[in-house]
């Protein structure tokens, strides 16, 4: 029996709430799902992977009711749907996660890149945000609670790690972030990102062609230790849930500290 099976129901965090996580079919979102559940809270996975998102459903249901729904966030009428499903199947929306995301080409250079590609990126990983935020705030207000949280990136802080589509996108869901979070704060609805060093998800496995011995942790200061996809998902349960009840409009980065210090210029290189 896993640990967190062990759970007494006065140690499941996340007891009666409601949660809606986009890209839960797979990577962070999967993981975010899986926890949600075992804290107790009713879990709608939207995705466009529908049997990828159906078969972790249905393992969900171990542990408590969930749900999936077709949703492409960059359709406005998904999003609408997928809100408009979860508050009429479980009768509210405690939690909005924007998760869904994705890397592009992996082109690097400013004249390489097409306009439709760049785009491509900012629909998916802004508009989708900011559609989930919207549809969110629609049903949280007249309940006057609520936690949004949206996936953003190290991207969001420092350029020079991905392309500029991924980092301006990535920068962009934390002005989104900010900016609702202060909208939203006079109903009681918190608003929040979290910002994830590299984690071996299959997004990332393809893109920066990830081995199973965590290359990934080349680069990161914290040393000894390899991001998780659990870690990230550790970091949105805390967002939550209402241990994190003052916490609005922070962009909580979960790297290790890989993003404030410059390794090119530091006294501890050796
Ligand atoms: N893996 C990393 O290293 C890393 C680091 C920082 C941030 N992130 C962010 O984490 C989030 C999750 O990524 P992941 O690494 O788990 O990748 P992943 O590819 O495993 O999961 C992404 C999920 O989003 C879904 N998705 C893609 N486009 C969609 C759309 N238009 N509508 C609905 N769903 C869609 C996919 O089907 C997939 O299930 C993304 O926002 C990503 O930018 C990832």
């Amino acid at each position: 029996m896993g640990s967190v099976s062990l759970l007494s129901a006065a140690g499941r965090r996340l007891e009666g709430k409601v949660a809606l996580i986009t890209g839960g079919a797979s990577g962070i979102g999967e993981c975010t799902a899986r926890l949600f559940s075992k804290h107790g809270a009713k879990v709608v996975i939207a995705d466009i992977q529908d049997d990828l998102g159906h078969s972790v459903c249905k393992e969900l249901q171990a542990n408590s009711t969930s749900a999936f729904v077709h949703c492409d966030v960059t359709k406005e009428r998904d999003i609408e749907n997928a809100v408009n499903m979860t508050v009429s199947k479980y009768g509210k929306l405690d939690i909005m996660f924007n998760n869904a995301g994705i890397i592009g080409v992996s082109k690097s250079n400013l004249l390489d890149i097409e306009k439709s590609e760049f785009e491509q990126v900012i629909n998916v990983n802004l508009v989708g945000p900011f559609l989930g935020t919207k549809h969110a705030a629609r049903v949280m207000i007249p309940a006057r609670q609520g936690s949004i949280i949206s996936t953003a990136s190290v991207c969001s802080t420092i350029g020079g790690v991905a392309s500029h589509a991924y980092t301006s996108s990535k920068h962009g869901v934390v002005g989104l972030m900010r900016n609702s979070a202060v909208e939203l704060g006079k109903f009681g609805i918190r608003v929040n990102s979290v910002s994830p060093y590299v984690v071996a998800t299959p997004m990332a496995r393809n893109f920066f062609k990830l081995d199973d011995d965590g290359v990934h942790g080349v680069y990161s200061n914290l040393k000894g230790k390899f991001l998780e996809a659990e870690d990230v998902a550790d970091a949105v349960l805390y967002l939550g849930s209402d241990e994190s009840k003052y916490v609005s409009g922070h962009n909580l980065l979960v790297d290790g500290g890989f993003t404030i210090v410059n390794s090119g210029f530091c006294m501890w290189n050796n």
